[in-house]
């Protein structure tokens, strides 16, 4: 059974759509990724595998995470899949932090209620210790120094490594990443990159990868779909997809990759 699968998955503003009659599965511990240029409805897609679209969109189709469908369901029923069968890491990790709260707390939250949960509730000393675990899990040096920061006070890929610990503290089957470094510098991004592959293997998670850095995902994924105004016009395997792109979009994504490429290296 698949852990994912969209079928015909529609996304719709009003009248106008957004994603159309989309359809793609994704099994325990396979990788798939998503392309397309920017507002190709990457993001909808990803929000709506887990019933997080924001308010005012419309989706229609099949989206069963875990067998459970997803369309339709009400939020409170939603509650207790997300985080446990899937869970997001975004663009930008301020947007999973509260500015407000040491991250040590904010990272205890989830994994206090995933034990509570399994029915093993943990005590304070327990649940702190498991936090600093979580730490550095996520190669994150000094723990305890960490632990008492403001997100404000760590640096951008420091912060995202907070907010992958919050994603896998749930112990999620799926771990979607949106975007993951696009808003960190190019060292920072390939030590983000190398942590989520490694995190992804070692806990067996299935990944859905959305980038629009087509090398960084012919490294990360095994599969892909490539999507434009909503509608995926190609999809196939990694390496079939990157050598031979049937779709004149794709051909296009690659030519636009490699005069980006082109540009870097004659301006070195
Ligand atoms: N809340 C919203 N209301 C109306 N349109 C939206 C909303 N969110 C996104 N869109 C539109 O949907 C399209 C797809 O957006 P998105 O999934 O964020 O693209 P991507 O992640 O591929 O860059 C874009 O045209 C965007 O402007
Ligand atoms: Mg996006």
């Amino acid at each position: 059974m698949s852990l994912l699968s969209i079928e015909n998955l529609s996304i719709h503003a009003g009248g106008k759509p957004l994603v159309a009659g989309l359809s793609f599965a994704l099994a325990q511990g396979e990788r798939l990724g998503l392309i397309g240029e920017s507002g190709s409805g990457k993001s909808l897609t990803a929000l709506a595998a887990t019933g997080l679209l924001p308010a005012g969109l419309t989706a229609s189709g099949s989206v069963l995470l875990k067998g459970q469908q997803v369309i339709g369901t009400p939020d409170r029923q939603l509650d207790g899949l997300r985080g446990t069968a899937a869970a997001i890491v975004f663009q930008e990790p301020l947007t999973a932090l509260d500015p407000l709260m040491r991250v040590g707390k904010q990272l205890a939250e989830p994994l206090a209620r995933r034990a509570r949960r399994d029915g093993r509730p943990l005590s304070p000393r327990a649940l702190d210790a498991a936090m600093l675990e979580a730490l550095a899990e996520v190669a994150l040096p000094d723990p305890p120094r960490i632990a008492r920061a403001y997100p404000h006070e760590l640096s951008g890929g420091q912060r995202q490594r907070i907010a992958i610990a919050m994603a896998l503290a749930c112990r999620p089957d799926l771990l979607i990443a949106d975007e993951p470094t696009t808003a960190l510098d190019v060292t920072t991004q390939a030590e983000i990159l190398t942590l989520i592959d490694r995190l992804v293997r070692e806990k067996d998670m299935a990944l859905l990868f959305i980038s629009h850095d087509l090398p960084v995902v012919a490294n990360t994924v095994s599969h892909v779909v490539v999507l434009r105004q909503g509608e995926a016009v190609e999809a196939g395997p990694v390496a079939e997809v990157f050598a031979r792109p049937r779709h004149d979009y794709t051909k296009s994504l690659f030519a636009a990759a490699q005069r980006f490429d082109t540009a870097l290296e004659g301006g070195q």
